[in-house]
């Protein structure tokens, strides 16, 4: 095997963030750029020396191309191994989980989550560690300075694998092993849940639908609840990857799962409707005529994990994003085990998971997932939902209504500001920041603050602090306003709102959010200057 050590340059902007290296198609299809930056991570790397690395991706544009390319440079760097899904294919979770399983060196996965692709949409790059995870800061650091040296990078003569055939290919000790995309995530499902009784629900004549959004969980979902369940073929929407998702957003909410969310709201809707986004990570959860917030979803999960195999003996413990309602909180109070509070972003999730701290995470993001692989996970948390609702026999609607009636109803929503001048954005924050002696015993028609703070977390396993996390302000009735600038948002910032009001009354569980949470919207405003600020009448988005 001939490896070329080809002289490069750095290119400015490789900075990873917390999803690893996003940008347009067209920057990634620059001479230099992807290998620049997989050389950047290889670099960052000790001791790989023919060990086994897991790539795939949500099979996006330029997917197939970027694999090619990675396997002639894992060769050449001195991998002894590289398992890739067929096609190219690999969700995130399931790559959590295959490197895992294989106890694989790392693995690299090529998406943009739930942004949208085709030649002039996103690609993107991240590297995860042996645990299944995304790679920790100190590693994404460090790729970054790699990326910002580098003179040159190796890439070995190897023809192109064809990956749409399961086998190996070996070149000298190299190895190339096309693995079936599903098997070893549906079987990891396998232990979790109990199949044989959700295969009775769909036998006993329940519906559902599922929308793949054109994107990586269609062969996932098919096999799975189709094959494997018995779900009814036509169960699965939109369940062949496309390069384009069809040319659409394939984010699991209720703008952009749009097709779905008219079939579950719809004359003769089926009793469960579930979305993913185009990497397989997140979730949305629909009943009849009913959307489940994701933050009490965690909460119901956590409620009802005992139901299923893989939970049966409790949980360790409940971990959620400061952001996300406090409905867990209740559930891992009433259960007796812990409850942590995390900065927003899934990488504050792995050290409680490995340390055996938490089972359960979630965030009100549409994800959830837990100690079984180190990301979220879309697809498992649409099984967990059937499992519970194979075993209580009972509607989402109420499965929902009864987990209020028990915990109280912690009311939700989050108001998003996008595309807002970064600088007003800025100062609004500063300005928040400046008044939290002045508010705090301040009373706004029926609520007092009770207190204001900018959140800072401390992680328990390393102790590492992170500051700057979101401002919340929080009333003596238990409601919450928390503001946060977007991390993820490419163009301008993003002011996110969220508010949160607790019913204990069950009669007064079934209003709609925004009407009850009215008069905290319009603190929200009071106390920020929202208008003022952003020069913005109302949000663009109401979760
Ligand atoms: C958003 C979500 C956050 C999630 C992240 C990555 O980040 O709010 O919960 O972890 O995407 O999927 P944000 O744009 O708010 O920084
Ligand atoms: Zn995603």
């Amino acid at each position: 095997m001939k490896v070329q050590t080809i002289t490069t340059t750095p290119f400015s902007g490789q900075k990873p963030g917390t999803s690893g290296l996003r940008k347009k198609v067209n920057v990634f299809q620059q001479a230099r750029y992807l290998e620049n930056f997989v050389q950047a991570i290889f670099d960052s790397l000790d001791n790989f020396q023919g060990k086994t690395l897991v790539v795939g991706g949500d099979g996006r544009y330029y997917n197939q191309q970027a694999i090619q390319i990675i396997l002639k440079m894992a060769a050449a760097n001195g991998f002894g191994k590289v398992m890739v899904g067929q096609n190219g294919i690999l969700s995130t979770p399931a790559a959590s989980a295959i490197i895992r399983k294989y106890q694989a060196f790392g693995g690299i996965i090529l998406s943009a989550s739930h942004n949208p692709g085709g030649p002039e949409g996103d690609f993107g790059i991240k590297y995860n560690i042996s645990n299944g995870g995304p790679a920790p800061e100190k590693v994404t650091e460090a790729i970054y300075e790699h990326t910002q040296t580098m003179g040159e990078y190796r890439i070995a003569d190897l023809p192109s694998i064809d990956l749409s055939q399961l086998g190996a290919f070996t070149q000298e000790t190299f190895v190339v092993e096309v693995i079936d995309a599903v098997s070893d995530y549906a079987e990891l499902m396998e232990t979790l849940f109990d199949f044989d009784r959700i295969k009775e629900l769909f036998q006993s004549g329940f519906a559902m639908r599922f929308d793949a959004m054109h994107a990586v969980t269609g062969p996932y979902a098919k096999t799975i609840l189709e094959n494997k369940l018995g779900a009814p073929v036509g169960t699965v929407m939109n369940g062949i990857p496309l390069e384009d998702f069809g040319q659409g957003h394939p984010d699991p909410n209720l703008t952009y799962a749009h097709e779905l969310v008219e079939i579950m709201f719809g004359d003769n809707a089926p009793e469960f409707g579930a979305a993913s986004d185009g990497d397989g990570d997140r979730n949305m959860i629909l009943g009849n005529h009913f959307f489940v917030t994701p933050s009490d979803s965690l909460a119901i999960l956590a409620a009802n994990a005992h139901l299923s195999p893989g939970y049966k003996d409790g949980l360790a413990g409940i971990a959620r994003s400061m952001p996300t309602s406090k409905a867990a909180d209740l559930v891992a109070e009433k259960a007796g085990i812990g409850c942590y509070e995390t900065p927003t972003g899934w990488k504050f999730f792995g050290n409680l998971l490995d340390a055996g701290k938490a089972t359960l995470c979630g965030e009100e993001s549409f994800g959830t997932g837990s100690s079984h692989v180190r990301e979220k996970d879309g697809l498992w948390a649409v099984l967990f939902w059937l499992d519970i609702l194979a075993a209580r026999q009972q509607s989402v609607a109420g499965i929902v209504r009864s987990h209020w009636a028990t915990y109280g109803r912690n009311y939700y929503s989050r108001h998003d500001y996008e595309g807002v001048d970064s600088h007003a954005a800025s100062a609004l924050m500063d300005n928040l920041k400046h008044q939290f002696e002045k508010l705090v015993g301040k009373l706004f028609g029926n609520y007092e603050v009770e207190f204001c703070d900018d959140f800072s977390y401390t992680d328990p396993v390393d102790n590492s602090l992170s500051s700057n996390q979101g401002i919340r302000v929080g009333f003596t009735d238990g409601s919450r306003i928390v503001f946060r600038l977007s991390g993820t948002g490419t163009e301008g910032a993003t002011l996110r709102i969220y508010l949160e009001s607790f019913e204990s009354e069950t009669a007064k569980q079934d209003l709609d959010a925004q009407i009850v949470l009215a008069e905290l919207i319009q603190i929200a405003n009071e106390i920020a200057g929202i208008q003022k600020y952003t020069g913005r009448e109302k949000p663009t988005v109401i979760t």
